[in-house]
């Protein structure tokens, strides 16, 4: 497996392998890998005849007050697990090659980025637009690979793909969970043994609103109450949201038919998690 820190190197080394007619799958990530980043790039392995893991903490996507320089880095941790895990290459460009000193161009995506994450984060997900559009290209996949942790990164980046044709199929992944149920995340790291312990309010919240809905709860409203209350019980978690939305537009579900996530977002302490339920 080969680190490569520059699209001078990565254009050639790709190149060669669409003319030998290979199929290539693309694993974008910030690093700090986990069981849930490993998941991504196992599945890509086992669908593609070369795999590209990106690792790149892309500064675009942060806010002034959020966490760039602190998110956590361990590029030899990360190349031990998708060695381990079969990826054949490991993009891990500087930010300085990823965006000119002058870059004034960005992927801007209406409607689906306002609501959610999007309220709080008002620019991630144009960050997030823009490095994954620029990671296609230099990277060129047939494929590429995105967890449902990130629910609504997964439904932005499907449309992005459609409205901006990209020739990439986008394969959604499930989440992965400790065994107590928390979500994994490179976030993960910020808890203190307190912290980590009431965070599992997010998940336990989470599948009593599902459960509700499996028990014939119609209205969106209610289910949302409930989790509410619920995650209020925990004293260190202050909620930023919890909505119940239509996945693949993330409009507000009233009452509830058809597919419906459930997603949240919850301080503990500090630090800022994300989980979600369908
Ligand atoms: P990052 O947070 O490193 O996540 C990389 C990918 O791993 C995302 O698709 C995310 O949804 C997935 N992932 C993270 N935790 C997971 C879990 N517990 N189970 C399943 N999948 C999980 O998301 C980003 O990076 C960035 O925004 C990126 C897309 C790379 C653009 O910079």
């Amino acid at each position: 497996m080969q680190i490569i820190k520059t699209i001078e190197e990565l254009r050639p080394i790709v190149k060669g392998w669409r003319k030998e007619g290979l199929r290539v799958g693309l694993v974008p990530t910030m690093g700090y890998l986990h069981e849930g980043h490993k998941s991504l790039i196992v599945k890509a392995v086992s669908e593609n005849d070369r795999v590209v893991v990106s690792d790149f903490v892309n500064p675009t996507q942060f806010g002034v007050n959020e966490d760039l320089a602190s998110y956590p880095r361990d590029i030899e941790r990360d190349a031990a697990i998708c060695e381990e895990a079969g990826a054949d290459l490991i993009f891990h460009p500087e930010p300085e090659e990823m965006y000119f000193a002058d870059s004034c161009t960005f992927v801007n995506m209406d409607k689906l980025t306002k609501g959610l994450c999007g309220k709080t984060r008002p620019t991630h997900f144009r960050g997030v637009c823009t490095v994954v559009s620029k990671l296609f290209h230099i990277v060129t996949p047939d494929r590429a690979y995105f967890g449902q942790k990130d629910a609504q990164q997964l439904a932005v980046i499907r449309r992005m793909v459609r409205d901006l044709n990209f020739d990439i199929e986008i394969v959604g992944c499930p989440i992965v969970r400790e065994k107590d149920g928390l979500a994994m995340s490179s976030r993960n790291t910020y808890l203190s043994g307190e912290e980590r312990k009431a965070a599992l309010i997010l998940h336990k919240s989470l599948l009593l609103g599902k459960q509700m809905m499996e028990q014939g709860e119609r209205d969106a409203a209610k289910v949302k109450a409930a989790i509410i209350q619920n995650m209020e019980t925990e004293p260190l978690a202050k909620v930023d949201y919890v909505e119940i939305v239509n996945p693949d537009s993330l409009e507000n579900i009233d009452i509830i038919k058809g597919k419906a996530l459930i997603a949240t977002a919850v301080y503990i302490g500090k630090t800022r998690l994300i989980d979600n339920e369908m």
